[in-house]
Formats: structure tokens, C-alpha cells, sequence
């Protein structure tokens, strides 16, 4: 299949529909992104990468980091995990609060910012160097030395994270917190400033496209099964309240942030990354999503 050709064609097309959303502005550093930005890269289950645009551009992955945070801890973890975090999607904004009183404080899933507060303090359980640990994950998942934490994005988070805080203290009044939310806030702020380009994104998926193993070390990351649940989850919860959307007219299971990145993977064969700037009224990318929809009725391939 000629993928470059696919993603070339896709770009142009989709391309003149900048100004559809707007770029995040609750996090103020996210807010000086120039919009009118737009890349996309695929790497394959053969080791080839392809792209076009701003396919080489650095930009925040925010939510996108939830997978790899969620990926450290599932390798630890078995059934136990699920005791303190849900499988569901919320149908909820990835930032809502509304079921956890209901719910005693056990969000419904691990995507949702509580549930992934709920896997950063586990992992600050694990790990004693959290960020250091983190970020040496994503390294090697994507197969590159050159990926860092964005400091003026992360303070800018940390500065206005009260409604994280907020999520954060709750659940803790539950139990379901353990660390100081201080420090948890710390590593989850640091975690979503993570800057990758949409090459890296796309080759640091590989492991769940290759069924828990890392391509480029031969590492086994997670048994197969964990990889399998992974990418349910990803399908099931990836968008939040839009998950359901994104599975009706894309699927396949992927990961969004409003950095504004989306990453979406077919098992056994391709992981795609798209960015562009702008959000939908939901929080993901507006153009993101629009292209993996063209994507997958173009190669006329999904998981279904
Ligand atoms: O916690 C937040 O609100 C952000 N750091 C991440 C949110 C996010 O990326 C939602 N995804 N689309």
C-alpha cells in the first residue's frame, strides 16, 4: 500500500478546513500555539515510517501520555488495578467530576483525568524517580534520545490545575490517592508536557501495534492480553465523550490530547499520529480526527 501517497492526497484535502476549532486556552502556554499547523506520520509493523506537513514539528502530547503512564502500571499490575480505577467509558468531559461522589471515588476509567491520576500516583508507588522513569519510557518506546519535558508548559499547567487538585483531593478523601497532591499534580502536570513530534508518536505506539512488544528493542512491554486490553480501552474510552464517535467513524482504537495530537493504531500493522492545533468542542482535534476518518475509508481498512 502506498501510504505516502494516502496521507498526501489526505493532507490537502483536509488542510482548508483550518478555523473549524480553537486552541486550548486553559492552559496559557498551550494558548501561544501558532493553529494554522498540521502534520501527519505513519509508521508500519515493517519498520518504515512515512509523513507530510508539520510531521517533524514538537508539540505538546498532554493526554496522549496517559497510554504510556497507564502502560508502566498495567505492567505491575494485574486484575488488581481495576479495583481502584473503571473500565467504562464516562460519557462525561475528560475533566468532569460528577461520578465520582456517586462512584466513591473510583473513576470510571483510566483515561479521564481522575482515572489517570489515580495510575500517576500508582506509578509514583513504583517508581521512585516518576519523571525521570516516565520520560526514559517514552524514550524507548519511540526509539529516541531527543524527547523532553516542556518546563513553561508544565509550570503553566501547574498554575492552574485547581480543578486537577480538586479531582485529585476528592479521591483521596475516598482513599484512592495515596501520594501528596502536591507531588502527584507535579509528575501528572510534567507528564502531559511531554513534547513529541508526530513521527515519534506514531513509532512509540509500535508496541501496541505489535502486541505488547517494543519493535525496536524486542522488549516484551505488556503480555498480550494487557496489550489487547490496552487497545480496548483506547477504543472504548481514547476520546472521552466522543469515544463512541470516534469508534463509529474511524474504527480504531486511539489516544488524543489537547496538546492537540491523536494517535490511532490498526494491530499487527500500522500506528498513524496526526496534529494540528485546533480543538473540537470536545477537547480532541478537530482536523486529527477528520483524517483518520478519510484515512481508514481511504485504505478501506479499521479492526472491523
Ligand atoms: O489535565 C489536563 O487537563 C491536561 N493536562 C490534559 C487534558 C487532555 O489532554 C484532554 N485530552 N484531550
Amino acid at each position: 500500500m502506498d501510504y505516502q501517497q494516502i496521507i498526501d492526497k489526505i493532507y490537502h484535502e483536509v488542510k482548508p478546513l483550518f478555523g473549524h476549532g480553537k486552541v486550548a486556552d486553559y492552559i496559557p502556554a498551550l494558548a501561544n500555539v501558532n493553529p494554522k499547523q498540521y502534520g501527519i506520520a505513519i509508521a508500519t509493523s515493517d519498520g518504515r515510517v512515512f509523513g507530510v506537513g508539520d510531521y517533524k514539528t514538537k508539540f505538546s502530547i498532554q493526554s496522549i501520555s496517559k497510554v504510556f503512564t497507564l502502560t508502566m502500571v498495567m505492567h505491575h499490575y494485574d486484575e488488581d488495578l481495576w479495583e481502584s480505577v473503571g473500565r467504562e467509558p464516562s460519557g462525561s468531559p475528560f475533566n468532569s467530576l460528577v461520578q465520582l461522589e456517586h462512584e466513591h471515588g473510583i473513576p470510571r476509567n483510566p483515561f479521564i483525568n481522575a482515572g489517570a491520576l489515580v495510575i500517576t500516583d500508582r506509578l509514583m508507588n513504583l517508581y521512585p524517580r516518576p519523571k525521570e522513569s516516565i520520560l526514559n519510557f517514552i524514550r524507548e518506546m519511540a526509539n529516541s534520545a531527543d524527547i523532553y519535558y516542556d518546563h513553561t508548559v508544565a509550570r503553566s499547567e501547574l498554575e492552574c490545575s485547581d480543578r486537577n487538585m480538586a479531582l485529585g483531593y476528592f479521591m483521596k478523601s475516598f482513599g484512592n490517592i495515596n501520594n501528596d497532591m502536591d507531588s502527584l499534580i507535579d509528575v501528572y502536570c510534567n507528564q502531559c508536557s511531554v513534547t513529541m513530534t508526530c513521527e515519534e508518536l506514531a513509532k512509540s505506539f509500535m508496541y501496541l501495534v505489535n502486541h505488547g512488544e517494543n519493535p525496536f528493542t524486542g522488549q516484551r512491554i505488556l503480555s498480550v492480553s494487557k496489550a489487547k486490553r490496552l487497545n480496548a480501552l483506547m477504543l472504548t474510552c481514547g476520546f472521552y465523550d466522543e469515544s463512541g464517535e470516534f469508534a463509529f467513524s474511524v474504527g480504531l482504537p486511539g489516544k488524543s490530547g489537547v496538546g492537540v495530537g491523536v494517535v490511532a493504531l490498526i494491530p499487527g500493522k500500522l500506528s498513524i499520529a496526526v496534529w494540528s492545533p485546533e480543538l473540537d468542542k470536545h477537547g480532541n482535534s478537530y482536523m486529527g480526527i477528520t483524517t483518520l476518518e478519510r484515512f481508514t475509508t481511504d485504505i478501506g481498512k479499521s479492526i472491523f
